[in-house]
This record gives C-alpha cells, sequence and structure tokens, in this order.
C-alpha cells in the first residue's frame, strides 16, 4: 500500500498496467489495494482507458524528510501508515523504545481525544504525533499537558502562524474554533519511572467529508491561513519545539512555561461554563496556577482550583 500510495501520490493518472508493473503484482491485486484505499476515505478517481488518480495529491509524511527538517534529533521515529492510535501505539510498546521515541500516522482508525472521544484521523490530511517521555515520578508531570501546549503554540508561530490561542487546558484554537488537541496518557508508579505518551493532532487540511463528525467548532491551519502547509516540516518543528520543552520542563516544571501559557490562554478573564459528565455550573476564569490547575470564581465568589483531567470548560 505505501509504494501505491508513493506513485499515486502526484494526482495525475497511471494506468492499471504500469501501476501492476511498477509494484510487481498483477492488476486485480492493484484493483484491491485500491478499493482499501477508498475505504481509508481517499478519493481515487477510476477512468476507463487512463486509470486511476488520486483526486488530492498528497505529500506524504516521511521520516528521513521530517529529519532533515529537523534542529534536534529524535532516538527513534517512525511514519506509520495506517494504525489505531499512535499513542496506544507507543503506549504498548514503551519498554522497548527509548526515550524521545516518536510516532506519526498518516491515518488513525480510533484516533484518542480527551474524555473518551474520538479524534477524527482522516488519511494525509493532518499531523497525528507522539511521542514517548520518562519522569522521575508521575508528580513530576503537574502541568505537562500546559506546557506541551505552549510549545506546540510556539512550534506553529515558528512557522509564521499568528493569532493561535490555547483553550485551558490544552485546546490550540483559532478563533475561537478547535485547530489541534493534546492527550498525554501515563503508566507509572507514585514513586518509580512514570512512561508518559503525549500525543499531538493538529488539523492540517481536513476534508469536509471528514469533518461532518467532528461535534465542535473547529479550523484547519489551511483554512485559518489560506496556506498550504509541508506536513514534514510541521512535524519537524512540533518534534523540535517538544523535545526543547521537555527539557526545560524536566528542570523547572510548570512554572517555565506560566507566563507563556497566561499570554496565550483564551479563557482567562471570562465567564465560563464548567462541565464536569452531565454536571454543570458558571464560573469566571481567574487564572493558572503552577500546577496547571484553573483558579475560578464560582456563583457566590467562592474561589475553586480545577484540574484539567477531571473537568472541561465552555466559554459563555
Ligand atoms: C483532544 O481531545 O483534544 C486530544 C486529541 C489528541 C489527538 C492526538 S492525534 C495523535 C495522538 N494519538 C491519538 O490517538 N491521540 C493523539
Amino acid at each position: 500500500m505505501e509504494r501505491l500510495l508513493a506513485l499515486l501520490a502526484d494526482g495525475r493518472f497511471h494506468s492499471g498496467q504500469e501501476t501492476a508493473d511498477s509494484l510487481g503484482i498483477s492488476r486485480t491485486a492493484v484493483w484491491k489495494q485500491i478499493q482499501k484505499l477508498k475505504e481509508l476515505g481517499l478519493e481515487v478517481e477510476v477512468v476507463r482507458g487512463r486509470g486511476y488518480r488520486l483526486k488530492r495529491p498528497l505529500c506524504l509524511l516521511d521520516a528521513g524528510e521530517i529529519r532533515k527538517r529537523q534542529r534536534k534529533e529524535v532516538p527513534h521515529l517512525e511514519v506509520l501508515t495506517v494504525i489505531d492510535s499512535t499513542n496506544r501505539d507507543l503506549l504498548d510498546r514503551a519498554d522497548r523504545l527509548p526515550k524521545g521515541s516518536a510516532a506519526l500516522a498518516e491515518y488513525q482508525s480510533a484516533g484518542r481525544g480527551r474524555f473518551g472521544r474520538r479524534w477524527v484521523s482522516p488519511f494525509g490530511s493532518n499531523l497525528y504525533l507522539s511521542l514517548l517521555w520518562r519522569f522521575w515520578g508521575i508528580e513530576r508531570t503537574a502541568g505537562l499537558s500546559l506546557a506541551v501546549g505552549v510549545a506546540a503554540v510556539q512550534a506553529l508561530e515558528r512557522l509564521g502562524i499568528e493569532d493561535l490561542g490555547i483553550k485551558w487546558p490544552n485546546d490550540l484554537v483559532f478563533e475561537g474554533r478547535k485547530l489541534g488537541g493534546i492527550l498525554i496518557e501515563a503508566r507509572g508508579e507514585a514513586h518509580g519511572t512514570a512512561t508518559v505518551v503525549i500525543g499531538i493532532g493538529i488539523n492540517v487540511s481536513m476534508p469536509e467529508r471528514a469533518a461532518e463528525v467532528i461535534d465542535q467548532p473547529w479550523i484547519d491551519l489551511k483554512r485559518a491561513t489560506g496556506r498550504d502547509f509541508d506536513r514534514n516540516l510541521l512535524a519537524a518543528s512540533v518534534l523540535d519545539g517538544l523535545l526543547e520543552a521537555l527539557e526545560q520542563f524536566e528542570g523547572h516544571g510548570f512554572p517555565a512555561f506560566r507566563d507563556a501559557y497566561r499570554r496565550r490562554c483564551t479563557v482567562l478573564g471570562k465567564p465560563v461554563w464548567v462541565i464536569q459528565g452531565e454536571r454543570r455550573h458558571r464560573a469566571r476564569a481567574l487564572d493558572v496556577d503552577e500546577m496547571g490547575e484553573l483558579v475560578v470564581e464560582v456563583e457566590g465568589g467562592e474561589v475553586r482550583k480545577l484540574s484539567g483531567g477531571e473537568v472541561s470548560l465552555r466559554i459563555i
């Protein structure tokens, strides 16, 4: 499938015979592979006498291209064509992989979002990236997901993307619409090494059809900026930013990111709905503390602290 994709990526017609010859398989086998691409949501035009063509040309992810564009190095970098979830994949293989290993995918069949939600992950359109890290003690990871939010936004800013914000705790937003999300999954004991997988999803050029199932206001980089982005460059920039941030976080924790976070946080000073399962109540977001918790004033004037793992917010 990888070789067929590489051939069709240019968006031009390739005859059944040419495709079969260059892959060294039969024309029937080519046809079967084309059906698989269609099942993944890729639009393939089939014209008698001309062959197969992808309706949208693809610039595929490529580990070599990503490494070339990186300033820093990761010990292990993998591009997966199809996977259920890059987070699940790294978590399951964590024992055999070094700290700093990264996995990216073209397509996730069961992309994971926060609170058990699904992360819509159509083929070849966006960025789905996970990075494995280890911390000495899970208690040292307080505020990590917020620091990762700052790192991701700064990486995009370095590519000239402006006006990005972070909706507490870690939604990347543009004009109130969700552009990306972060899901950190951990495995670890209180006083041992904590294995953490940091997953980042960024919408780059979301196909209309795939977006039909997204249940909140969303946007992608193409719509936000009017520009096309090279996903290999984006991946390199986000990985570099993440590695730098993790080094800093290991030394100083969330306090080192707090000011940068507050400057970009879109909820501070605003009235919000605090949502916890079925329950919701009104509050005003006041600040983000040194642990990354949101300080809010609830009706009646009481001040409370909220943890990102427990509640979500909606700006009123
Ligand atoms: C959110 O709900 O806001 C978090 C979304 C995180 C999505 C990313 S995509 C790469 C990684 N693999 C997953 O299955 N999820 C994360």
